[in-house]
């Protein structure tokens, strides 16, 4: 089963140009265009999941509370159904014409008072959260700071923002965050007036890193240098939400800054097992996006279902019944740190330069660890871990340029309340051997250029089943 699914993506990543050459040209110009990704390895394909066919472990989807694997929100979901057997699944119609209706309204009053915040916005995916907030919210003249690493949704957003200047600072880096504000200060006369805003766009949990933000010392910081209120805060909690702070609310709930921070985004697409994203902020930021975000105001309203499951989810954290898988997510990710750290074939492999784990360095100092956790490696060499984890049964993810930055190399883990010891045990081995594996081959020990036993398995398959075209 595996082998046959690394197969099947392999074969996409065969460049289709040349054979596309009797094609209309406007095939064969997007044929062209995709060749550049293959030819980089990076083509997307709608591959099936090895997990979802129990053919692997899920150390790759966002489902950290286990909420979808283990059927609690589903059952949860039934009963909010059945609550309401009359309500169109549709609303046919815009939010600011009338597709608003009362339980989106009501939905949307509850997951505030959960946050404390003085409103919520429910939208359809995180990502058109992030690009309506850069495009309705910053004022011509204001500026943007963000974090070098906040998601590809926000990067889109604030390009098609309308700023006098977008600055990026280097990523968590409380000093350069420093620096990039005062230096903004100094070049922007009506900022320094208090009369234009610089909003400062973070992320709780990085999505690819796995850190966390340090959001108190940038608070601090901006208390320090900027005037009042002309420096706002933008939090994008995607990865915190359901996962950090009391019962799952968020870093910004965990630190108690509420007052601190004008805009967050909680997303559903994560922990939360259902999709959608809301907005939290003033009344005066909801009417902003409500006007000015044409992604709101030209798109139908969510849909019951969406906001149903939601609303699901938000019981199931509310009533205290995802403390306990929180509190799992912290014991399960402690224990793949302390365990792989003490496996001899890694500290080797770690001293050769083939895997590092820098979330795993200092992680008994930390308050809270993060249930995404990236193993460094080689350039080019993620593809063949995540084929030797497949052939293991366990499900990873790799990471390459353009996801991650340019000569980085990485497989995501993402850890789940219902990862078990035993599961997270056959991880570390299956790394440590494949780890073992690499440092022959780099040494030139045994055949001279071969691949890895895992890649070779994929390869023979590829030409025995006739797969390559
Ligand atoms: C930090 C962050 N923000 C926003 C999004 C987009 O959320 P959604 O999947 O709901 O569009 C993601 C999704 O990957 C994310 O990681």
């Amino acid at each position: 089963m595996a082998a046959s699914m690394l197969a099947e993506w392999i074969k996409s990543q065969q460049l289709r140009g040349p054979a596309a050459k009797g094609a209309t040209t406007f095939h064969r110009n997007l044929e062209e265009a995709l060749d550049v990704r293959r030819r980089g390895h990076g083509l997307y394909a709608l591959k099936k999941s090895l997990w979802r066919n129990g053919a692997a472990v899920d150390f790759n989807s966002s489902d950290a509370l286990s909420l979808g694997a283990s059927g609690r929100l589903r059952a949860e979901f039934n009963k909010e159904l059945e609550r309401y057997p009359d309500l169109p699944p549709g609303p046919t119609s815009s939010r600011i014409m009338d597709g608003n209706y009362e339980y989106l309204e009501m939905v949307e009053e509850e997951i505030a008072r959960f946050h404390e915040a003085e409103t919520a916005l429910f939208l359809g995916s995180g990502y058109d959260a992030n690009v309506a907030v850069f495009c309705a919210i910053p004022r011509p003249g204001d500026a943007i700071l963000y974090d070098e690493l906040i998601h590809a949704s926000a990067h889109d957003g604030i390009q098609q923002s309308q700023v006098a200047c977008r600055i990026p600072f280097h990523h968590n880096d409380v000093e350069a965050f420093r620096d990039a504000l005062e230096s903004i200060v100094h070049s922007q006369p009506l900022i320094r007036q208090g009369k234009r805003c610089v909003i400062v766009a973070v992320e709780s949990v990085y999505s690819m890193d796995g850190d966390i933000c340090p959001l108190q010392d940038l608070i601090d910081a901006v208390k320090e240098i900027m005037p009042v209120g002309s420096t706002q805060f933008y939090v994008d909690e995607a990865h915190a939400t359901g996962v950090l702070g009391p019962r799952g609310g968020g870093l910004v709930h965990e630190l108690g800054v509420e007052k601190e921070v004008a805009i967050r985004l909680h997303t559903f697409g994560k922990a939360l097992a259902s999709t959608g994203a809301v907005v939290l902020g003033s009344k005066t930021v909801k009417s902003a996006l409500i006007n000015f975000a044409r992604g709101i105001i030209f798109t139908t309203a969510p849909g019951f279902p969406t906001v149903a499951a939601v609303r699901s989810a938000y019981t199931l954290m509310a009533t205290g019944q995802t403390m306990q898988a929180q509190e799992t997510i912290q014991v399960v990710v402690r224990y793949f740190f302390e365990a792989i750290a003490s496996n001899p074939t890694w500290q080797e492999a770690e001293n050769h330069g083939i895997l590092s784990v820098p979330l795993s360095y200092n992680w008994k100092q930390k308050p809270f660890v993060s249930h995404i956790v990236p193993i460094c490696t080689r350039p080019q060499y993620s593809y063949w871990l995540v084929f030797h984890l497949a052939f293991r049964k366990l499900s990873t993810y790799p990471l390459e340029y353009p996801v991650i930055p340019k000569g980085q190399s990485r497989v995501r883990l993402t850890f789940h309340s219902h990862n078990t010891k035993e599961q997270i045990d056959e991880l570390i081995s299956a790394i440590c051997n494949w780890a073992q594996e690499m440092m022959e081959i780099e040494l030139g020990q045994g055949e001279i250029n071969r691949i890895p036993k895992a890649a070779r398995q994929v390869y023979s398959l590829m030409n025995s089943d006739n797969m390559i075209e």
